[in-house]
């Protein structure tokens, strides 16, 4: 495996990430929801870099898949989510691929009335996009790679490594 960002490189965007969305979130109610399993060491680490006051949540998506790619077969729950009629949402995942994981849940989340919705992520896969939306924050842009760490997966392992690294054909 070949590191991509180290965990200080990492600490380093996430505080200004923290830096730029306490500024843009100021004197707003907002809930930060975080994507389940995937987005739990970003927002563990982005919410104490927001010295704003803010609520959490968490929502779900699992795209059914057992290897290195994304299926098709996605599938969201907003089981949980506490109401954010009238609130700002601040809608975190790990990484942002296809797009389709956060088009959907923003999709259900919109039509729950929030004041705005905004998408934030650590990794932007620019090359892999097949919705219209963009991510509104995200700390690097990344190549077509598999990558592990921070939270990122392969078969529900690695998410506890400090670092993103890059999984190559032969360590899978
Ligand atoms: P999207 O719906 O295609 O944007 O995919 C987003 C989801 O796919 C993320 O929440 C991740 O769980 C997963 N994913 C996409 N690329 C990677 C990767 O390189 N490593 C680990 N998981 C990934
Ligand atoms: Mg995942």
């Amino acid at each position: 495996m070949r590191t991509l960002y180290s965990s200080a490189q990492i600490a380093e965007r996430v505080r200004e990430l923290g830096d730029e969305l306490a500024r843009v979130y100021a004197g707003r109610p907002l809930t930060v929801v975080g994507v389940l399993h995937g987005s739990v060491v970003l927002v563990a680490d982005l919410i104490r870099a927001m010295p704003i006051p803010h609520q959490i949540a968490f929502v779900r998506a699992s795209s059914y898949r057992g290897e290195t790619t994304t299926g098709t077969n996605l599938q969201t729950s907003l089981e949980g989510l506490p109401d954010v009629a009238g609130r700002d949402v601040l809608l975190i995942d790990d990484i942002f691929d296809t797009g389709r994981t956060l088009s959907a849940l923003a999709a259900s989340i919109n039509a729950l009335g929030p004041a705005s919705l905004r998408t934030a992520v650590l990794l932007w896969k620019v090359d892999r996009r097949e919705v219209a939306a963009t991510p509104d924050y995200y700390g690097f842009r990344i190549p077509d790679e598999f990558v592990i760490g921070y939270g990122l997966d392969y078969n529900g392992n690695y998410r506890n490594l400090p670092e993103i690294a890059v999984m190559e054909p032969g360590d899978l």
